[in-house]
């Protein structure tokens, strides 16, 4: 069914698209001013790379190609379209890009410079020719000749690596170049992310129910109509699925992306999205 359009009253000006199928609702917004539309809800893909040096409640193994398969099938009859992946996150990309051969035009994919785990280390390089280098690696590993979205991947200075470092500088050629399509900073400051939202599309944030210190980034971005990724929206798993309700329900926030291996954590946390809208509406 075509998707139907209202605007959201909490959410400003905010253009939103509904998809219907059955009693399924599930929003999409636009980031922005980039047009680049995106569910309400993206997964995150830590899980699908990396074993080591994560802060997850519990451990575990990289799960099999077949089963990611099914994952991503699940997440796009779910009504899912963003994915959100990192060269810090072990295999991650090259899974993906294997994975999403024939399908790529149907996702949003997210992925981050700067980061990259090497050894079981994080290993960094913001200049100019390291996030050159890591974006023209990410449309290797992901058989892609565009990234929707590319993030510097903040070690946690980041006002630092805009001022010092001009990493959106590097980005925005990269932008004006078609490589990609916008790009922002997975911020870890409140004036980091202040600075992003002020000179790029988008930040991606820190947010949940037990940790609400980076709203004003959340604030700003609603004001000035840019993006916002909210990241660790149950804490990295130590909070429950309705604690996602607390995320959704701010404004501001373009999409929550959440983590999960788990077939049945990803239909929970779509029904406890969809139950959000319902109660706003
Ligand atoms: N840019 C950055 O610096 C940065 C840092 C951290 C994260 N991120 C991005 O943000 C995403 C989310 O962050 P995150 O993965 O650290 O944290 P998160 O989404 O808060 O939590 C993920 C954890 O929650 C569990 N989970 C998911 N749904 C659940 C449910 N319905 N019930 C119970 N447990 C559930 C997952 O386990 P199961 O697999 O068992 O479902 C996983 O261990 C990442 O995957 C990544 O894409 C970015």
């Amino acid at each position: 069914m075509a998707p139907s359009i209202l605007r959201h009253p909490s959410l400003g000006n905010i253009l939103k698209l509904i998809n219907r199928a059955g009693d399924k609702i599930l929003l999409k917004n636009i980031i922005g001013t980039t047009g680049i539309i995106v569910s309400q809800i993206g997964l995150g893909t830590v899980k699908w790379g990396r074993t080591t040096g994560v802060k997850y409640k519990t451990a575990f193994t990289l799960p099999e190609d077949h089963a990611l398969c099914d994952l991503l099938a699940i997440a796009s009859d779910c009504g899912i379209n963003l994915l959100d992946t990192a060269p810090a996150y072990g295999v991650s990309e090259e899974r993906l890009g294997k994975l999403l051969k024939n399908q790529r035009k149907n996702w949003v994919i997210s992925t981050k410079a700067g980061e990259e785990w090497v050894n079981d280390a994080s290993r960094f390089d913001f200049s100019k020719a390291g996030l050159e280098a890591s974006v023209n690696r990410s449309l290797r590993r992901l058989h892609t000749d565009y990234l929707d979205i590319v993030l510097v991947h903040s070690n946690g200075e980041d006002l630092k690596l805009i001022h010092e470092e001009a990493v959106f500088e590097t980005l925005d050629r990269l932008k004006e170049a078609g490589k990609i399509r916008a790009f922002g900073m997975s911020t870890k400051t409140i004036a980091g992310g202040l600075a992003t939202i002020d000179q790029t599309d988008l930040a991606m944030v820190s947010f949940n129910a037990a940790y609400t210190d980076e709203r004003p980034v959340l604030t700003y971005a609603n004001e000035k109509n840019k993006g916002i990724f909210i990241k660790k929206a149950l804490s990295s798993g130590h909070l429950q699925a309705p604690s996602l309700q607390f995320a959704l329900n701010e404004p501001g926030v373009t999409s929550v992306i959440i983590g999960t291996i788990n077939p049945t954590h990803l239909r929970e946390n779509t029904a406890q999205t969809e139950l959000a809208v319902k109660k706003k509406q």
